[in-house]
């Protein structure tokens, strides 16, 4: 295990387009872990491959609320639902929040580290937290959706 570098806004890496994990391999393991230690270094909730330099399909949350961490290998929405307005940042773009509307409730499959395929539902926070992550993998960072002013802090 050990920390990654975080690449910041500007980094071409992050508006690239990840692509999808063929196998599930030593280094995709070491990866998952990297990361999830560098997200919670951090003090973050959720972190995507792309933002440490890796472009596959991969992110991992924790949103604090006592349920944990989860993994998401080449992960699709399966329903989104409603609609909510909530205060974003992004480990990418440190000091810096904002405004983005995301689905109040989504569902989510993807491949555990096992390979192992697997769906959650994710409301509020989560909700939020996985469409973020989602959008990285797309090369979208969360300053693209933001309405109204970027808040600096
Ligand atoms: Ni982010």
């Amino acid at each position: 295990m050990a920390l990654r570098e975080i690449l910041k806004d500007g980094d071409e890496t992050l508006r690239k387009t990840s692509r999808a994990v063929e196998k599930i391999d030593a280094r995709v393991i070491e990866l998952l872990d990297d990361m999830a230690d560098t997200m919670y270094e951090a003090h973050g909730i959720g972190i995507a491959a792309p933002q440490v330099g890796v472009l596959k399909r991969i992110f991992v949350v924790d949103i604090g609320d006592g349920s944990g961490l989860f993994e998401f290998i080449d992960p699709f929405f399966l329903r989104k639902e409603g609609s909510q307005i909530c205060q974003e940042g992004c480990l990418s773009i440190p000091g810096v929040w904002g405004n983005v509307e995301r689905p109040e409730v989504v569902e989510i499959q993807a491949t555990d580290r096992y390979g192992q395929t697997f769906s959650i539902q994710g409301e509020g926070l989560m909700a939020v937290c996985l469409c973020h992550e989602y959008d990285h993998l797309e090369g979208i960072l969360f300053k693209d959706k933001v309405r109204g002013e970027l808040v600096q802090q």
